[in-house]
């Protein structure tokens, strides 16, 4: 049976949700992780950011144990990585799922409360609460392949919620939803974590993982470049003025209003409080560049995400 960590005393909770380190797994010569550690508290919602390719399914499949580690170590809810204590209680959204399309939405969620091992006696009311809880309900006679493609990522979300697990771990949510779905999405999320419930999202849509998130990591080739939660992530304060080509001479001559670099037509400058902006834009000018735009504001996940990982390719 699934039971949530509150009626087993074998479970560990002080413990936190996910604790990986120096994780590492090869495909042959593919380094897909790279020496990942990274913690993540019970109840928290918590961001994997990556490009493709950097690594997050592969970490989401090991603290499964649908695949095994090459070297290091990792703890979820207090248990070993894979370990059956573990999945019992982790609630599991892939990356690409597909449903039989023949099967009734009820019948999916029949089959996993069997293959969760939920009890006979709760199926219908796990499943019904599960139904509600996505915006879902009402649907349960209707076939998988009659759904719209956002209902059935619903329906697979719907899933991992069957049997009420302490840790969910979603590959991409909200892939195929529309922002409509999306919000439900994140309100589902909220309701989740009221509840106690850790959530590790893996996601590319930094807008959405701006709204919901407690903390972020952000991963590249295999290895976790930056964490925290977003104030601390974010660089703080920074203007950005869109203008023509500044010179190297030009850019030096900035050098006094902060840390700045121009690409793509967009000066950002960090650190510089607004009321210094008007002076920055007379340099600006003074130097020779024609403004479009004047952005002053809070750097943005997109903006950080793509200092990070951005230009290395
Ligand atoms: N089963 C596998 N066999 C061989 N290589 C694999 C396998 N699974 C993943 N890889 C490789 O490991 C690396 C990381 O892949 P992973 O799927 O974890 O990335 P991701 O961050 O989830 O990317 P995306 O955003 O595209 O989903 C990639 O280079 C990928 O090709
Ligand atoms: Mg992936």
């Amino acid at each position: 049976m699934r039971e949530s960590s509150g009626d087993n005393p074998g479970a560990d909770l002080a413990s936190p949700a996910i604790h990986l380190s120096g994780l590492t797994k090869h495909y042959g010569s593919t380094v897909a992780l790279a020496g990942l550690n990274m913690t993540v508290p019970r109840g928290e919602v918590f961001g994997f950011l990556g490009p493709n390719g950097a690594g997050k399914t592969t970490a989401v499949r090991l603290m499964l144990g649908l695949a095994r580690a090459s070297s290091g170590e990792g703890m979820v809810l207090g248990f070993p990585l894979g370990s059956l204590e573990a999945r019992r209680r982790i609630g599991y959204l892939p990356e690409l799922f597909r449903y039989q399309g023949w099967l009734r939405a009820g019948e999916v969620l029949r089959l996993h409360c069997e293959l969760a091992g939920i009890e006979r006696g709760s199926r219908r009311s796990e499943i019904q609460s599960a139904l509600e809880l996505v915006g879902l309900d009402g649907r349960s006679e209707d076939h998988v392949d009659t759904l719209s493609k956002g209902m059935q990522q619903r329906l697979g979300l719907a899933v991992a919620l069957l049997g009420k697990p302490d840790l969910v771990l979603l590959d991409e949510p909200t892939s195929a939803l529309d922002p409509v779905g999306r919000h439900d999405v994140r309100e589902v999320l909220r309701a989740l974590k009221r509840r106690g419930v850790a959530v590790f999202l893996n996601s590319h849509l930094l807008s959405e993982v701006e709204q919901i998130c407690d903390r972020v990591a952000v991963v590249d080739h295999g290895r976790v470049v930056a964490e925290g939660s977003l104030p601390q992530l974010l660089a703080g304060p920074r203007v950005r003025i869109q203008c023509s080509d500044l010179g190297p001479e030009a850019l030096a001559g900035l050098a006094r209003f902060g840390a700045s670099h121009f690409a793509e037509g967009w000066l950002t400058v960090r650190g510089l409080p607004r009321d210094r902006v008007p002076a920055l834009v007379s340099a600006v000018v003074a130097a020779g560049g024609q403004i479009q735009v004047v952005d002053p504001g809070q750097q943005t996940l997109e903006e950080r995400f793509l200092e990070l990982v951005g230009d290395k390719e």
